[in-house]
């Protein structure tokens, strides 16, 4: 089988890896792609929202499945494209059409999602511009801190908590009326704050059965002790120490079985990764947020620890034969650590030769923001190489990510030295 990935950071690289593993793999591309990509596959230099140059690539490579990492593709509608092109049809897409992506593509739609199919979450209103007064009234009504969420897609930071009432009416008109995140701001969903520790749920479904995956934890503040700005994630750690099988059970009965079988009675095609937020108030999980995607850097230590063939349980998503597959978990604790570019999230630069990764053998070095130039392979993201490791317990397996940390060399090279502090 031929198989095309889309996208060109750590998860996609890590998706690459993993297939790779398989007998049943003939020929793997990955489009955009990066440095770590390219020693595995055959980089392909269009955007993952390019439909046409994807669809020309499918054809004269003959690719037989496409697996998209990223929601953006998702949720303009990639998987839909391609259903409703008679040469493209009959090629799976790993990833839900475009009215399912909308789960992520809009708070508001995912919001009203749960609360219809009786999914627990925050309390929320939501709000335009024509109600601003009302959203004021609203913010009134609750303790700080106040969450702001922009409805739509915003890059990661559509999320405002505030302490308080002043700034939070004030950030409420900023994204209303002054359109703070575009587009994405004109419609605000505010929350009541849920005070707990959150964990990450993913699931893998075909529409009509699923298997939940390994749980993972991200670290997502820039900052050691989770302080200062978010990033993309900064580490992270599967599984959690403390998702035991009670409440594992507790998340599958109440979110992830409602969760599917909502999908289905409103008709949301799906076929492909949800991956829950989720937040734990005295012991009950809420959802924060479902993304239509696997996380980054959560792919890092979540596929690493599946001992299956990957093209395969691909292929019984595609045809709606989940229920035929036992998932083989490794019981090992897998940890990643994310190096990233010295002053990233803000401005950070990009071109930094990296050295070291290739004297790494004790752990998984997964590419993120990395790219081959004049034979260097040099740094061209904010995130830009993770470092997986296994270990019988999360404080293991960090001690030898660490140790393989050492070895790796970029100007400005930055990364926390706490992930796991708080468990
Ligand atoms: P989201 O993009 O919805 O996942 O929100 C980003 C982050 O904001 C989450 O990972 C949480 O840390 C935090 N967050 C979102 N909603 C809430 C809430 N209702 N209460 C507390 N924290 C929240
Ligand atoms: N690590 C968080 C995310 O992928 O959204």
């Amino acid at each position: 089988m031929n198989i095309l990935i889309l996208g060109s950071g750590g998860r996609e690289h890590t998706i690459a890896w993993k297939l790779n593993q398989s007998q049943k793999l003939s020929k793997l591309f990955v489009a955009p792609g990066n440095a770590g990509t390219a020693s595995i596959a055959k980089n392909i230099p269009i955007g993952v929202n390019d439909f046409e140059g994807i669809k020309n690539i499918i054809l004269s490579e003959g690719i037989n499945m496409v697996v998209v990492g990223p929601e953006d593709p998702l949720v303009n509608g990639v998987h839909d494209f391609f259903l409703s092109d008679d040469l493209l049809k009959n090629v799976p897409v790993i990833g839900p059409e475009k009215a399912a992506a909308t789960l992520e593509g809009s708070k508001e739609f995912a919001k009203e999602f749960m609360f219809k199919h009786n999914i627990p979450t925050a309390k929320y209103e939501s709000f335009t511009s024509n109600d601003l007064e009302k959203g004021y009234s609203f913010l009134e009504t609750l303790d700080a801190p106040y969450v702001l969420k922009a409805d739509g897609l915003a890059a990661g930071k559509g999320v405002l908590i505030l302490n308080d009432l002043e700034e939070a009416k004030r950030e409420l008109k900023a994204m209303l009326v002054d359109a703070k995140f575009g587009n994405a701001s004109a419609t605000v969903v505010i929350e009541e704050f849920l005070d707990g520790i959150e964990l990450s749920c993913f699931v893998l479904t075909d529409g009509e059965n699923y298997k939940i995956l390994p749980t993972a934890k991200d670290y997502k503040r820039i900052g050691e002790g989770d302080t200062g700005l978010n990033t993309g994630g900064m580490g992270a750690i599967s599984p959690v120490p403390f998702a035991d099988d009670v409440l594992m059970d507790k998340i599958e009965q109440r979110i992830v079985k409602p969760t599917v079988n909502g999908l289905k009675k409103d008709n949301l095609p799906y076929k492909g990764f949800i991956f829950i937020g989720l937040i734990m108030v005295n012991n009950e999980p809420l959802v924060i947020e479902y993304n239509v995607r696997m996380g980054d850097p959560e792919t890092e230590v979540v596929l690493p620890r599946i001992k299956n063939d990957l093209v395969e349980v691909f292929d019984a998503v595609a045809n709606q034969t989940l229920d035929t597959i036992d998932l083989d978990i490794d019981e090992r604790t897998a940890v990643t650590v994310m190096t990233v570019s010295g002053g990233y999230p803000e401005a950070y630069e990009k071109g930094k030769q990296i050295t070291g990764h290739d004297d790494i053998d004790s752990s998984i070095v997964f590419h993120a923001g990395t790219q081959f130039k004049d034979s260097k392979v040099v740094t061209s993201g904010g995130r830009v190489i993770a470092i997986t490791s296994y270990g019988d317990n999360f404080k293991e397996a960090l001690k030898v990510s660490y140790q393989n940390i050492t070895k790796l060399h970029f100007d400005r090279m930055n990364y926390r030295k706490d992930i796991g502090f708080d468990l």
